[in-house]
């Protein structure tokens, strides 16, 4: 009988560029594959602001997905790429599509990609065209399909919450199994260090547990420590509460189309596929509000007004 081989551990790709890598998610994979020891690259508008974020020694890249002689420097020596579509990018077949050609020509063997729940079969989503792409080119891909992030009660609605002490958007009574975005990149991280085995997969990404958002909203006011109500929004009313905002027409209408999936159940089921994927429970919603409690501190002056019923000057 002969002596058993050691098993080889799977081969691992070389440097992975992050595109993305001060936006919410970019910034949290950059951490996940640093700690797994690997070499990254980060990619976004601003070199100076990924350095800024990330440390000066971090290898940086510019890369505008609307200009694409900043495709080629920002993808030469990358063997994987983790590939965002940034909410302001409505249109793909000028950005992504040939960003994705662009990493084929220049040797990549896997793309992640952080695509969303429904994604597969809902064409209104910017994100069915790149999935479709990344199948139809026949590169190595996996597909994250995360629901609805906790973050965003921190990011997209902490104004409202900070300023209004409301949560306003028009998921009606919808149930949401707000999914961590640390958990995500931890699991694009898990992905890259074993990525044959991961090879045209698609993971639907959810948090443990399915939350209306008026659970959300009396979470928070247990948490922060003054009222803060859920107020559900009309179709109508959202498309006019972003563009009062101020975001382009395109993100106003992408960005309603997933908000309303919500109301017809798209993130409320609990899938077991993140927890399969990390080996543990994922974060509750609970876990990420009281770690971010400071986000929704009030502003000064409506902080003194509330405590002591006047406002002070300046
Ligand atoms: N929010 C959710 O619940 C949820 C759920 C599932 C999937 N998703 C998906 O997640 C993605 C958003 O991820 P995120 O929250 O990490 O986004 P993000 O924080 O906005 O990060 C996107 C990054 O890309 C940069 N960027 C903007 N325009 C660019 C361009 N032309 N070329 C290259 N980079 C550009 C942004 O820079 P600037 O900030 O300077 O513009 C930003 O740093 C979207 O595709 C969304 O649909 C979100």
């Amino acid at each position: 009988m002969g002596i058993a081989s050691p098993v080889e551990p799977p081969p691992r790709p070389g440097r992975v560029l992050v595109t993305g890598a001060v936006g919410n998610v970019g910034r949290e994979v950059m951490h996940a594959l640093r700690a797994h020891g690997r070499l990254v690259r980060g990619a976004d508008l601003s070199v100076n602001a990924i350095r800024a974020m990330h440390g000066d020694e971090i290898e940086a890249a510019l890369l505008d997905y609307q200009e694409h002689d900043t495709f080629a420097a920002a993808l030469t020596g990358c063997d994987a790429v983790f590939l965002v579509r940034p909410p302001a990018i409505a249109y793909m077949e000028s950005t992504l599509l040939p960003f994705i050609d662009a990493a084929l020509a220049a040797g990549v063997k896997h793309i992640v990609f952080l695509s969303c729940a429904g994604a597969a079969t809902n064409k209104l989503v910017p994100h069915h065209a790149v999935e479709r792409h990344l199948a139809a080119r026949g590169v190595g891909h996996s597909l994250l399909r995360p629901g609805f992030f906790s973050q965003n009660l921190g990011v997209a609605y902490r104004r409202d919450i900070a300023e209004d002490g409301r949560l306003f958007l028009p998921a009606g009574r919808a149930r949401v199994a707000f999914v961590d975005i640390r958990d995500v990149a931890e699991a694009a991280a898990m992905i890259f260090d074993d990525p044959a085995m991961h090879k045209n997969a698609a993971y639907d990404c959810t948090g443990p547990e399915a939350l209306s958002f008026e659970e959300a909203a009396r979470l928070m006011t247990e948490v922060v420590g003054r009222p803060i109500r859920y107020e559900p929004a009309s179709i109508a009313g959202y498309v006019r509460h972003l563009h009062m905002s101020g975001l382009p027409l395109a993100q106003v209408a992408v960005q309603t189309v997933l908000h309303v999936g919500l109301r017809f159940g798209q993130s409320e089921k609990i899938d077991a596929t993140l927890e399969r994927l990390l080996g543990r429970r994922p974060r509750t919603l609970a876990t990420y509000i009281r770690e971010s409690v400071e986000l929704w501190a009030l502003p000064l002056a409506q902080a003194v007004r509330a405590e002591c019923g006047f406002a002070p000057n300046g």
